[in-house]
């Protein structure tokens, strides 16, 4: 048996709990040795509860006196570049959170500066989710034909007040509440890059952005209509402040073939024409699956040598979607 892959974690906000339960899974062939965090408290109880051996209050102190094989950044993304940087100059292997960087310019000067000095992916794990798996298994078996148009919606009340004067959306990540790029580069980067995965490249044809809640200091709807390299037209409609939608987000997609349909609507994947089928799914199941299987797909190419699904230079094509819709899309402003 070879020794496990032996990971420092940066950051212990929360999405680390998931990354945590991620890495558990992986038993012998990897193991967080070090967590690091300028909130010692958060680093410490992170620590405690999933039976890391060293605590740091800097990812830099950490990279110094650890001993590493890879790094899982999961800081905010101001931090990602600085992190991967010192990660890059020591040779680790670098698992780096969404967004890369704040911008398409820094992420690309990044990747620039660290290529062939270690090996990057980004941990874009939405289309690791099991029904998106299965939906590219559909596309890729053919059973709708060739796509022609397509629909994916993700409308929450989010942003509306609950019952006790609270925003469900900002409950969770406060955090989302002072981003200058909020809707798009936070959430929307999971679909934009879900969709390149499932129907190959896109360009973005038209973005309208806006901004209703006073809580958001980004935007919190988009419009974005993509095409796809054979021309079918995908649109996107997003927005948090929808009445009468659920506070959490359930991704919706329709895709319409030459043979058939696929229709995602929440935990439901169904396929109509010639071959028709439907699954259903665990949510909760699939959302921690989403982070267990890029953390394994990471481990086994590290292990393999084999290129990263979610490489930092395929991850460019994502961002580029996202700069592009932030520089055309930023016209609509209303606030209620
Ligand atoms: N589905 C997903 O993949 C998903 C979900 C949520 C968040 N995220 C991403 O994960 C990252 C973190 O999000 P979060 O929800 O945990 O945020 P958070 O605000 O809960 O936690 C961030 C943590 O990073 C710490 N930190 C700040 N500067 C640091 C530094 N230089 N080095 C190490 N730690 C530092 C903070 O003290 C805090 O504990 C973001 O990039 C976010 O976009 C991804």
């Amino acid at each position: 048996m070879t020794a496990p892959l032996r990971v420092g974690l940066a950051g212990a906000g929360w999405v680390t709990q998931h990354h945590l339960a991620g890495w558990a899974r992986m038993g012998a062939r990897a193991k967080v040795v070090a967590i690091a965090d300028p909130n010692a408290a958060a680093a410490r109880a992170r620590a405690g509860e999933f039976d890391i051996a060293q605590v740091f209050d800097s990812a830099g102190q950490m990279l110094d006196e650890a001993q590493l094989d890879a790094v899982d950044v999961a800081a905010p993304r101001e931090f990602h570049a600085e992190i991967v940087r010192m990660a890059a100059r020591k040779g680790l292997a670098v698992l780096c959170q969404k967004p890369l960087a704040p911008t398409l310019a820094q992420a690309r000067s990044l990747v620039a500066e660290v290529e062939g000095r270690c090996r990057l992916m980004v941990h874009e794990n939405w289309r690791f989710r099991p029904y998106y798996r299965d939906l590219a298994g559909w596309l890729n078996a053919g059973r709708i034909g060739d796509v022609v148009q397509g629909q994916m919606t993700l409308l929450t009340s989010g942003l509306i007040p609950d019952a006790q004067g609270q925003l469900p959306a900002l409950a969770r990540q406060p955090f989302v509440a002072l981003l200058d790029r909020a809707l798009v580069m936070e959430i929307l980067i999971h679909h934009i890059d879900t969709l390149r995965f499932l129907l190959g490249d896109l360009c973005l044809r038209h973005a309208r952005l806006g901004h209703l809640s006073p809580a958001m200091k980004g935007e919190d709807r988009a419009f974005l209509a993509f095409e796809t390299a054979t021309q079918a037209p995908i649109a996107m409609l997003a927005n948090l402040a929808v009445h009468g939608q659920p506070p959490n987000l359930v991704d919706r997609l329709t895709l319409i073939g030459t043979h058939g349909t696929i229709v995602l609507d929440g935990d439901t994947l169904r396929c109509m024409g010639a071959q028709p089928g439907e699954l259903t799914y665990d949510m909760p199941a699939c959302y921690a699956q989403s982070y267990a299987a890029a953390i394994a797909h990471f481990v086994d190419c590290v292990a393999s040598g084999a290129p990263f699904e979610t490489a930092a230079s395929d991850n460019l094509r994502t961002l580029e979607l996202v700069e592009s819709a932030y520089a055309s899309g930023a016209a609509d402003s209303q606030r209620g």
